[in-house]
């Protein structure tokens, strides 16, 4: 098994360059489904989600060409499967964007249920089953697989009104509803910065998609998309990720290709912390020299403090002065990682959905074990502040999503490396994110 070790408590310097946006990526390869012709798709991130995910398309037919280390070229004209793989779609959550895509393009789809309840809950798709419903699928779910059949063979589009803002609901029927027959409003439409993406490649493949960005999107069905380029947004939780470490470490560091914007949810809380922060068309600086002050965070649906930053933002606020509060209102819970954490000397406190995290002068390495994507991350970063030597297993569940996060942390400064342990097995099968 392959570990990560960190010899922590140096500040980072340098620069370190985003990549593609994994939650952008691994909608938009789905959509390549729905494509007559070839999609080129460019920044890629190179993350095993994305490579999965590929593989999946290939298996059911699609002439995936990499043009590239971070450029594929999709054909799905051949594809005639409409049964995925069920091994590889139980390991990757966005594999469900699978059944949006084969329903809006077949009319049918066999698809595994996304497996894992990795944040310690449940994560259900019942948001996503109503809208296929509402447009004239018949959905049926038994045995790990969801069944799906437009009625008469091609959807039809329909009012959906979400009773949340999901985002994989909102991909999802935009995937089915872009070659449904007539006109498709979701309402109470998730946000996020890769809503608007999946949008845009979608449109410039000749879709009709309006209001991506607020919360009505309305689709008017076309006949077929034809392909072309498209160029995957960067990635906000990364750029997210790296901007929390230097807070946590200290050190100055310019985050490049990055939307500015989007990080102005998880920027605005490090400044409330004593981080400067300086915006620059497509960078942002970050740097640290006070002490780390204590603040309240609350997560929320884009523009809100993104989720996907909660465990980061606790690892860094773990030697603020003072307590501080975190609420999740996202996901009924998101705090497996805290036991990690508590191994460093941190003192975090659970209940439901809230965590009080008091402050400590300093972490002290410690012998951890990833459990999921983001919480892998949190572990990187407190083993970046702690004093000692930190060793983190399970990086399977890191690498779904981060590029090459120890050759860019070693650029800044980071004592990091891989260390591999012969005797023990590889993780077979995750917990899909
Ligand atoms: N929900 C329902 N029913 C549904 C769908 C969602 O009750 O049918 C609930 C969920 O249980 C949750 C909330 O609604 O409490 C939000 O879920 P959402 O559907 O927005 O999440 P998701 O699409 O499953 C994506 C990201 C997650 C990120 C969330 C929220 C992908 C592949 N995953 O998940 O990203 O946390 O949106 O922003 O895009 C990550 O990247 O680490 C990650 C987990």
């Amino acid at each position: 098994m392959t570990r990560y070790l960190i010899r922590g408590a140096k500040p980072l310097r340098g620069e370190v360059e985003i990549s593609g946006a994994k939650n952008a990526a691994v909608a938009i390869i789905p959509a390549a489904l729905l494509v007559r012709g070839t999609c080129r798709i460019e920044n890629l991130p190179q993350i095993s989600d994305v490579f999965m995910l590929l593989k999946i398309l290939q298996l059911m037919g699609a002439e995936v060409k990499t043009v590239d280390s971070h450029t594929v070229d999709i054909d799905c004209s051949g594809v005639t499967r409409t049964v995925a793989d069920f091994d590889l779609m139980q390991r990757i959550r966005a594999s469900y964007y699978l059944i949006g895509a084969l329903l809006g393009r077949f009319g049918t789809a066999g698809v595994a249920m996304p497996g894992g309840c990795n944040f310690g809950g449940t994560r259900p798709i019942d948001q996503h089953i109503k809208g296929f419903r509402a447009m004239g699928a018949v959905v049926e779910t038994s045995g790990g697989l969801v069944e799906a059949r437009a009625k008469g063979g091609k959807l039809h589009g329909s009012a959906i009104f979400l009773d949340m803002a999901s985002v994989g609901a909102t991909i999802n029927l935009m995937l089915a509803a872009v070659l449904a027959e007539g006109r498709t409003v979701i309402e109470n439409a998730a946000r996020e910065p890769h809503i608007v993406d999946l949008a845009n490649f979608l449109n410039s493949m000749g879709a009709d998609i309006r209001g991506a960005g607020t919360n009505v999107i309305k689709i008017r069905g076309v006949k077929e998309l034809r392909g072309g380029f498209y160029s995957i947004i960067p990635d906000q939780i990364e750029a997210g990720t790296y901007l929390a470490a230097v807070a946590g470490t200290g050190g100055e560091v310019l985050v490049r290709n990055v939307i500015p914007k989007h990080l102005d949810c998880i920027t605005g809380k490090l400044q409330e912390m004593g981080v400067d922060v300086v915006d620059g068309e497509d960078s942002v600086l970050v740097r640290r020299k006070e002490p780390l002050r204590c603040t309240n965070v609350k997560t929320m649906y884009y523009p809100g403090f993104p989720t996907d930053m909660q465990p980061q933002i606790a690892a860094v606020l773990a030697t603020a002065q003072g307590t501080s509060i975190i609420t999740e209102g996202v996901w009924a819970t998101r705090y497996k990682y805290v036991s990690e954490l508590e191994k460093m000397g941190a003192r975090i406190t659970v209940d439901g959905r809230i965590a009080i995290v008091e402050g400590v002068p300093k972490l002290t390495g410690a012998r951890l074990e990833a459990c999921d994507l983001r919480a892998g991350a949190a572990m990187v970063i407190a083993g970046l502040c702690a004093e000692g030597v930190t060793e983190i297993g399970h990086v399977g569940y890191i690498e779904r999503g981060y590029e090459n996060i120890i050759g860019k942390l070693r650029n800044i400064g980071a004592d990091i490396m891989t260390v591999n342990y012969p005797g023990e097995q590889e993780d077979e099968i995750l917990d899909a994110m």
